[in-house]
């Protein structure tokens, strides 16, 4: 399945060759001048007839064989791209294509439907609710919501795209919207939650980095990760019976690495989550990274990117386009995300005791702990990083030292006493899609524990407690607990 499609020779186009590699992934997709969005091989039919072993499908009077056949059935997931795709055949592997044979464009019946709408937060009141969703048409569109109020979108011309504000909600409340236009359609009508307000008692969500997407079919696609769409599914059923009210993916968002369409196949994916409450994110280097672009880190991990699909899908509440940071409020908790000295400086403990900081680690040396660390200083209860596509969890640690340990509840659950302060706990969540790595045979003393598996992390946080709990994906089962308390 093709996007476009000019050419059959790969030779003119072996540059393409080191874009596709400085992506992030050495493909196994065939290298043609413009790359596929996805591909079968003929032969994971199970009823696949290859052409060496044709059969005789219809005899002639005299008994000889009329036609003979090789054949096979692929069946591929598609999802509304809105431009026209192409199916092509062809033979020769992934290294030397040639096609045999190719359809004419097919077109999506609406190619400019309103599709992949998704909720943020831009303040901590827990009364008002970004909504984005992505349309093939550039002129204004509306969502409607909550008894017959309306706003009007505003178009951001990074591809097609709309943006909509929702205000005078309540905190804590389900709600439903529509979004489109009489000119392209309207999406079904959806139910969504509200955060709580910051301030407020009790708040519940998942935390996570680094999912990226993988195909609902048997399809190849480009650098996908494979174990996202568990991770969803598991998420998914958790939303869908109302307990959770919030979402943090804190970075390493699709992978898509420059591929517009595999912006398209993750909203799609995460669609039944951030259909229906309020998804943020925070930028990691596959999505900002590239050499020359005025980035920290001299690597391509963006693919070209630069930040820029991803402050266009998922707008936050930063202060500027390229400066990423910002810091939220939902019920007892104080969100963070990497830079924000002067914001944690004053925040109000009373209303919200809890202050979780998110970042990401690019690398990891003495020089980025010298520049962290003494942001942490500023009470910091709890740091999430991702990144590392694993699960690990530290005592109260500070300069890599441990300054306080956890002791076990009467359950036999891991509790910090916050209350008594040291320093912060650390945990990696980068374990919700990218392949899990291993680790090394060598445990530091400040790691207590270490998961390699798919996952997330369910939180619940209260005045008192903050609840962390690591969900596998496949077994739904929890697999680390810990407990954070403050009287
Ligand atoms: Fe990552």
């Amino acid at each position: 399945m093709f996007q476009t499609l000019n050419k059959c020779s790969t030779g003119d186009c072996l540059g393409s060759k080191s874009f596709y590699v400085q992506t992030g992934d050495i493909s196994d997709l065939p290298l043609l001048c413009h790359y596929p969005v996805k591909a079968i091989y003929a032969s994971s039919d199970p009823d696949y007839l290859s052409c060496e072993k044709k059969e005789c499908r219809k005899y002639n009077e005299n008994g000889r064989c009329e036609i003979r056949t090789c054949s096979a059935t692929v069946t591929f997931y598609v999802i509304n791209i809105r431009t026209d795709i192409e199916f092509v055949f062809f033979a020769g592997g992934f290294l030397t294509p040639c096609i045999l044979r190719r359809t004419l464009p097919f077109q999506f019946s609406n190619p400019t439907a309103p599709l992949y709408g998704h909720l943020s937060t831009f303040d901590s009141s827990g009364t008002s609710m970004r909504l984005t969703w992505i349309s093939g048409d550039s002129k204004p569109q509306r969502v409607n919501y909550r008894n017959g109020k309306s706003q009007i979108s505003e178009v951001t011309t990074f591809s097609q795209e709309d943006m909509c504000m929702m205000t005078g909600l309540q905190p804590s409340t389900i709600s439903n919207y529509k979004y489109g236009s009489d000119a392209v359609g309207w999406s079904k009508e959806i139910e969504f939650h509200t955060p709580p307000a910051g301030g407020s008692d009790e708040r519940n969500f998942f935390i996570f980095g680094d999912m990226g997407k993988a195909p609902f079919d048997a399809s190849i696609e480009h650098y996908i990760q494979p174990g996202s769409v568990s991770v969803v599914k598991a998420m998914e059923g958790e939303i869908k019976n109302g307990s959770i009210d919030s979402i943090f993916h804190i970075g390493d968002i699709s992978y898509a690495t420059g591929f517009p369409v595999e912006w398209e196949f993750f909203l799609n994916l995460i669609s039944p989550l951030a259909f229906t409450v309020s998804y943020m994110t925070a930028i990691e280097n596959h999505e900002r990274d590239y050499a020359g672009s005025g980035d920290h880190y001299l690597n391509e991990d963006s693919g070209g990117e630069c930040g820029v699909p991803h402050e266009t899908y998922f707008q936050m509440p930063t202060a500027a386009k390229d400066k990423p940071w910002y810091a939220i409020e939902q019920g007892p908790v104080h969100f963070a995300h990497q830079w924000m000295t002067k914001d944690m400086a004053s925040i109000d403990r009373s209303k919200t005791p809890w202050l979780i900081f998110t970042g990401t680690l690019g690398n990891v040396d003495d020089s980025f702990r010298n520049v962290v660390e003494p942001v942490l200083a500023n009470k910091v209860d709890l740091v999430l990083f991702g990144h590392v596509h694993n699960y690990e969890r530290t005592c109260s640690i500070s300069n890599c030292q441990c300054l306080a340990m956890p002791e076990k509840d009467e359950n036999g659950v891991d509790t910090y006493d916050n209350g008594n302060y040291k320093a912060p706990v650390h945990a990696i969540v980068g374990m919700a899609g990218f392949s899990i790595q291993k680790f090394s045979p060598f445990v530091s003393d400040w790691s207590l524990i270490r998961i390699s598996e798919y996952g997330y992390v369910r939180a619940h946080a209260t005045r008192n407690e903050l609840m962390l709990e690591f969900v596998n994906s496949t077994s739904r089962s929890v697999i680390d607990s810990f407990h954070i308390t403050k009287n």
